[in-house]
């Protein structure tokens, strides 16, 4: 495994050539990526970055875990072929000024309660293309608007990039894998598994039952009622167009049901067909 912290490192790839971009803290989700990637692709590279300009909240940005050398031991497991873990200003040797037209799929949900969020996804990720050159990137399903504006942004700039989405992993209680599970206190950790349990019993039960806006307002009453946990959005939207459901009988094709939730500090999102 070679590790590289400037873009001209990166050289000599073999055959098809896989990228999963990470935040690193890395986890059994991210381990699935790489995984998948490894199984599909001759060459796989895994880049390490927090990216400064995603966060909203300067405080989030650094609580952000960071355990570079866990990291890296994980990915030399796995038999990743490079690792490339830049500085800053490697990736923005300037300041990154591009603003981005998703299409109108940033303006819901994650989009619409972390603004910038998803500009500052697109500067790095298109950024991290530009350098990798990848032929396939792997993405995880627990940010499935995430997913959907990268693939968006793929086509709009035209890359001859295939985005691969993988499935959420979960722990086995049920609570979606994420780094920032790591942040959570025994308590909040102990109350978090009920944001899954609800949503999947609600998917179970609700759908075509009650309305959607009641739907919504009863997925949100059962996970509020654990004290530890306060819901900050519940929507049911379209897997393809994200696009919110205003009834059931509506012609949006696969609908999900997406929830943030704050553990005390912590923001937790998670979603699931419904
Ligand atoms: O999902 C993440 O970890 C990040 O948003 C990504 C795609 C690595 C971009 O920083």
């Amino acid at each position: 495994m070679k590790l590289c912290r400037r873009a001209q490192e990166l050289a000599a790839y073999r055959g098809t050539v896989g990228f999963v971009p990470t935040m690193g803290a890395l986890h059994e989700g991210h381990l699935s990526l790489v995984r998948a990637c490894r199984s599909a692709c001759d060459t796989t590279v895994v880049s390490i970055f927090v990216n400064p300009t995603q966060f909203n909240d300067p405080k989030d940005l650094e609580n952000y875990p960071r355990t570079e050398e866990a990291d890296l031991a994980l990915l030399e497991e796995q038999g990743v072929d490079f690792v490339f873990a830049p500085a800053v200003d490697e990736i923005y040797p300037t300041p990154d000024t591009r603003v981005f037209d998703f299409g109108g799929l940033d303006r819901v949900m994650e989009g619409e309660h972390r603004p910038g969020h998803f500009n500052g996804v697109g500067q790095v990720v298109s950024r991290l293309f530009e350098i990798v050159r990848p032929n396939r990137a792997f993405f995880g399903e627990k940010d499935f608007q995430q997913l959907a504006i990268i693939r968006h942004m793929t086509a709009q700039l035209g890359l001859p990039i295939e985005i691969v989405g993988c499935p959420i992993v979960r722990d086995v209680d049920g609570l979606a894998r994420s780094s920032r599970n790591t942040l959570l206190s025994p308590e909040h950790r102990a109350a978090a598994p009920r944001i899954y349990a609800v949503l999947a019993e609600a998917a179970e039960s609700l759908r075509g039952k009650v309305s959607v806006p009641e739907a919504k307002r009863i997925i949100a009453q059962r996970i509020d009622a654990e004290p530890l946990l306060r819901t900050e959005y519940i929507e049911i939207a379209s897997a393809d167009s994200l696009q919110p459901a205003a009834d059931w009988g509506q012609r949006l094709g696969e609908l999900r049901c997406f929830a943030a939730v704050h553990a005390g500090p912590v923001r937790l999102i998670d979603n699931v067909p419904f």
